[in-house]
């Protein structure tokens, strides 16, 4: 059952608030996320949604979005009251912006640029070097042989200018480099890294550097409460520190379910990233509340939530997103975005064919209980 919600109701804004020390970016998101500026709330009525709470303090809150929740009414118009920061959900993946070899197509990403200055939102573009997502042309060289070490870094610089430089002045920070650590904490061999070598990430952040010099740069992973993963992250982060290369932040993916990670570890990792020096942004927030069931499981296990979802877990669902702002609000000075990675249940890649609730707003775009558990998280003092 949905509650009666503030983003129902009239209230007076505040004049006295508190500011949060934050930088936020999106905690910025994968369907375009939106991203939140992190404000802490003055007490009471200071406003009724994420923006303004986010606004009152100098902060951004933020979503993704795709090119289909900009060109929809009812989406655009609930982005743009919300979130004061975008991420495109794939607009500016490689796969998109340069499909073939020196052939640019920045059609889907100046519709969320457009979108993003029409309502004064920031934008944090995602991403330039990722595995996924990426022709296989990028990797092929001649005579069928995978491309060698200067033909890819060949490649990898002038998609960066290319991209970068379209978007000079309009972005304010770039996910250099997205998911190049395993789950051991080493550098996954993509074919960035057998191509080219463990340079490759330094190499991107200098390409991304020479294209813009005033963007903002981040690593962007996910996973990063696992000890192993996120020591491999740190290790990556001091590297390119010790290189004196320009790197702002760490994005913490932070796809999560109900009960992992644990509370302790969100605030673990939080004080272990920023004790690298660097922001840490929460870029793709989401709760997954599916279980994690083998292909060709038995429907009622795997989609357990079909017929809808029953008012006990939107409760459980509403108290983690409370629990989760608390840890974000208790290390204040250290985050500086949320995004959540889409808008509402209804765009969220966690449904995959199944029925998956893990965002702030319903698939009627009506906001959750989980929405005013934010919301209240934000307004409490301290
Ligand atoms: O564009 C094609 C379309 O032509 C085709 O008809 C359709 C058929 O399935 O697929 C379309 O591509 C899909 C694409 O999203 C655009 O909608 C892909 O199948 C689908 O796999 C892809 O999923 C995206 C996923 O990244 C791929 O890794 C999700 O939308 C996107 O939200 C998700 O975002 C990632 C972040 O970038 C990085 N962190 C994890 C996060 C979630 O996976």
């Amino acid at each position: 059952m949905e509650q009666e919600s503030m983003w129902n109701r009239r209230v007076r804004p505040r004049v006295r608030t508190r500011r949060w020390k934050v930088a936020a970016t999106v905690g910025v998101a994968a369907t375009a996320a939106v991203t939140v500026a992190l404000a802490v709330a003055a007490p009471a009525q200071a406003a009724t949604t994420l923006r303004s709470l986010a606004e009152a303090k100098s902060r951004y809150f933020g979503t993704a979005l795709t090119v289909g929740d900009v060109t929809n009414g009812t989406e655009s118009n609930l982005a743009a009251t919300q979130f004061d920061m975008v991420t495109p959900g794939n607009e500016m993946k490689w796969d998109t912006t340069e499909p073939s070899r020196g052939n640019f197509n920045f059609g889907p990403g100046d519709q969320i640029v457009s979108f993003a200055q029409a309502h004064t939102m920031r934008v944090r573009g995602h991403n330039l070097v990722w595995h996924s997502q990426t022709g296989a042309w990028v990797f092929q060289g001649s005579e069928g042989k995978p491309a060698d070490r200067e033909t890819l870094l060949a490649r990898m610089r002038d998609h960066i200018r290319t991209v970068v430089g379209r978007y000079k002045g309009k972005i304010h920070g770039w996910d250099v480099v997205n998911e190049a650590i395993d789950e051991d904490g080493s550098l996954r061999k993509s074919p960035w890294q057998v191509g080219i070598g463990d340079d490759y990430v330094a190499k991107a952040f200098e390409f991304a550097r020479e294209a813009d010099p005033d963007a903002e740069l981040y690593y962007n992973d996910f996973n990063l409460e696992k000890p192993a993963k996120r020591a491999g992250v740190i290790k990556l982060v001091q590297d390119l520190q010790a290189r004196k290369l320009r790197i702002d932040g760490i994005g913490n993916q932070a796809h999560w379910r109900l009960d992992t990670p644990a509370i302790d570890e969100i605030d673990k990792a939080l004080v272990e990233l920023h004790a690298t020096g660097l922001k840490v942004m929460f870029t793709e927030l989401d709760i997954n509340l599916l279980p994690n069931t083998p292909r060709g499981a038995d429907p009622s296990a795997a989609n357990p939530y079909a017929n809808g979802l029953p008012d006990e877990v939107q409760q459980q669902l509403a108290r983690r997103y409370a629990d989760v702002f608390r840890v974000f609000l208790k290390h204040r000075d250290a985050v500086t975005r949320v995004t959540f990675w889409g808008l509402s249940d209804a765009d969220s890649w966690l449904n995959r064919g199944r029925m998956n609730y893990p965002l702030l707003w319903d698939r009627q775009r009506r906001p959750k209980p989980a929405f005013d558990a934010v919301v209240q998280a934000l307004r409490t003092p301290g």
